[in-house]
């Protein structure tokens, strides 16, 4: 699917799979889950780009590279909180805004709770973060939210996506880069991910 990185990197496949077992608890979710996302945080800022420096090392000048942006981390709440953590290990300087969304069961309509962004996202790269991509409601809803803020460096970090999900996301952001671990089969009648790794938020959280 055009935009959609699908990261096969033995270590991120090895990780995912403990993370799909359901006798993994959540203990050891959570652990596995910051490892994957520090992992696929390589692969989703590949592209992102640098600036040359020169730098002194002991012995002579050198020429380097810096980050050209700032960085901002969101992690779409709950579940999101999963991955941030690991990422931050990665990228101390970065800062963290957070979108509050919770899905109804009964519709699977995202329901906006809660948001903290910084102000100047115009200028920054934005790394979304969310381990499930489903319906795409809750990544269209965050996306929409952080693109009137005028975002436009975004892209999407999901630990596992569903087809029906990168349509939807596809339809109202078609630039937007995805990132993911795995493409599923299918939803479900309940728009659970299949095969899926269950609520991911509670099995981070063990509700
Ligand atoms: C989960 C998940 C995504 C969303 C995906 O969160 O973390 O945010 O569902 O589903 P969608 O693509 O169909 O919108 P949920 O709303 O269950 O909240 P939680 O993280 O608090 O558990
Ligand atoms: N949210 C989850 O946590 N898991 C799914 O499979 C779908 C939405």
């Amino acid at each position: 699917m055009t935009g959609v990185t699908v990261i096969t990197h033995p270590l991120v496949q090895h990780n995912l799979t403990r993370l799909r077992d359901h006798r993994t608890r959540p203990q050891e979710f959570r652990r596995v889950l910051g490892e994957v996302a520090a992992l696929m945080l390589y692969e989703a800022t590949r592209a992102f780009s640098v600036r040359k420096v020169a730098v002194q090392t002991p012995l002579s000048p050198a020429r380097g590279f810096r980050l050209s942006r700032e960085v901002v981390l969101v992690p779409v709440l709950r579940a999101g909180l999963g991955m941030l953590e690991p990422i931050l290990q990665l990228l101390p300087g970065a800062r963290v805004g957070f979108i509050g969304l919770k899905r109804e069961e009964a519709t699977l309509r995202a329901q906006f709770y809660h948001q903290s962004l910084p102000k100047d996202l115009r200028r920054m790269e934005v790394i979304l973060i969310d381990p499930m991509l489903a319906t795409g409601g809750s990544a269209v809803a965050a996306m929409n939210l952080l693109a009137n803020l005028g975002a436009s460096r975004v892209r999407l970090v999901n630990l596992v996506a569903a087809p029906e999900g990168i349509r939807c996301v596809r339809r109202h952001h078609p630039r937007l880069p995805i990132f993911t671990a795995a493409i599923d089969r299918k939803l479900n009648g309940r728009g659970y991910i299949v095969p899926g790794l269950g609520d991911a938020g509670d099995r981070l959280f063990g509700v």
